[in-house]
């Protein structure tokens, strides 16, 4: 059995505690294998919108990360290696065949596992090439990546997807809450606010200036809740129906199911970690798929964990866990209960459960 760490054999009997049910001996729980799926760390808004007066200026561009997101990134990793201590290779040495990174095409994502990783492998002594650095490089993959939020914002990649996307989204815009949020943005910001996306993208820009402790204009901050509302809508519809369920995170689901799987049968290939950085429209769609209710936002670096155990009698045990932010702190880490299966949930029951979920074919389900 590996060392766990106590604190972490603490955490473990008090979730076994909590459990509805107490089928599975959970005493002995030996960790296999941990899907982490978290959003990058703090950016700068997306974008501009017309009227905008402020003048806040964010060094390093537009959507990217802010020096505190750059911070929490690295804290976010010293605070996996802690949370994982007894898990990870016992001299803190970097091997491939310990993590798996992947994050989306977009700077932040893979800035953020960057310099996450700097935090979680600083190089133990052999590892050490250069006395003055503290850092070794550590694989960062965007092939790997089972995040389809690009499906949005490129309609060939998936055109069925985009068709019922489309549908979805002409209904959601006549709905009285978003036409009235739409005009009284209008009247604010001069721009035609035409699509979901343009109502989001000013959204964007409020909630950002917000989060980052800048002031934001009177008529956003009369509205705020109405905006902080909107995002997370914007985001739930992009899983609408079980179809876009399936198109948008039902892959990514599959990898992590066929990870785990992989873990218990040994596989040659098999990683103890797989991190995947992504948005928050990787997140909300990911926790749609399993049914989650009482979805909330996820702030920057929150992360939606999958934990693999084995029991003493080999029986497999999944936990869903929601790390609020990139803290890592025990007193912000929940788990969630999974509809459909509930603790102690098999590795099995998960796979039954969620098979309407897993694309057999992506290119032939994604024709229209
Ligand atoms: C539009 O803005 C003007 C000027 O700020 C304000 O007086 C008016 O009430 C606003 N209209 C709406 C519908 O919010
Ligand atoms: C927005 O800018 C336009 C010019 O681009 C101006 O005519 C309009 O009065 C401005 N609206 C507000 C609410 O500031
Ligand atoms: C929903 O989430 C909120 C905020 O995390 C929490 O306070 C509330 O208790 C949750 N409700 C349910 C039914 O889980
Ligand atoms: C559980 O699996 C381990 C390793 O595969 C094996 O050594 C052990 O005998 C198994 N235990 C039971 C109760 O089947
Ligand atoms: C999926 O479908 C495409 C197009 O119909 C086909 O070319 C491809 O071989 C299929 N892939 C698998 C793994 O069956």
């Amino acid at each position: 059995m590996m060392n766990f760490s106590l604190k972490y054999i603490f955490l473990l009997i008090f979730i076994a505690n909590e459990c509805v049910s107490q089928s599975i001996n959970q005493d002995h729980l030996q960790l296999k294998f941990v899907f982490i799926l978290m959003r990058h760390t703090n950016r700068a808004p997306l974008n501009r919108y017309k009227n905008q007066t402020d003048q806040i200026p964010w060094p390093r561009g537009l959507g990217e990360l802010t020096d505190q997101g750059v911070w929490n990134a690295y804290r976010a990793g010293q605070a996996l290696r802690e949370r994982y201590l007894g898990f990870l290779h016992p001299l803190q040495r970097y091997t491939p065949s310990e993590i798996d990174v992947s994050t989306t095409e977009v700077d932040r994502c893979y800035q953020s596992a960057g310099y996450l990783l700097a935090g979680m492998y600083p190089p133990n002594e052999e590892q050490t090439w250069n006395k003055d650095l503290k850092w070794q490089p550590i694989p960062i993959k965007t092939s790997l990546s089972k995040d389809h939020q690009q499906f949005t914002g490129d309609p060939r990649l998936c055109p069925k997807y985009a068709m019922e996307l489309h549908e979805i989204s002409e209904n959601a815009i006549k709905t009285e809450k978003v036409k009235k949020l739409i005009n009284y943005m209008k009247n604010y910001t001069s721009s035609p606010l035409n699509t979901l996306y343009d109502v989001l993208k000013v959204s964007d820009v409020i909630m950002t200036q917000r989060m980052a402790n800048y002031p934001i204009p009177n008529w956003a901050l009369e509205r705020y809740k109405d905006i902080e509302e909107y995002i997370l809508y914007s985001m739930t519809i992009l899983v609408e129906t079980d179809q876009m369920k399936l198109l948008y995170s039902g892959e990514m689901l599959n990898d992590v199911l066929t990870r785990m799987e992989a873990s218990i049968n040994k596989s040659p290939d098999a990683k103890k970690i797989y991190l995947h950085v992504g948005h928050d429209s990787t997140i909300v769609p990911f926790l749609k798929t399993l049914n989650v209710k009482n979805i909330t936002y996820p702030l920057y670096g929150a992360a939606v964990v999958m934990e693999l155990y084995a029991s003493l009698s080999n029986e497999t045990i999944v936990k869903l866990l929601y790390n609020r932010d990139y803290e890592w702190k025990e007193s912000n880490i929940e788990l969630i209960e999974l509809p459909g299966c509930p603790q102690p949930c098999r590795l099995e029951d998960l796979r039954t459960l969620t098979q309407q979920m897993i694309p057999r074919n992506l290119t032939e389900e994604c024709k229209n």
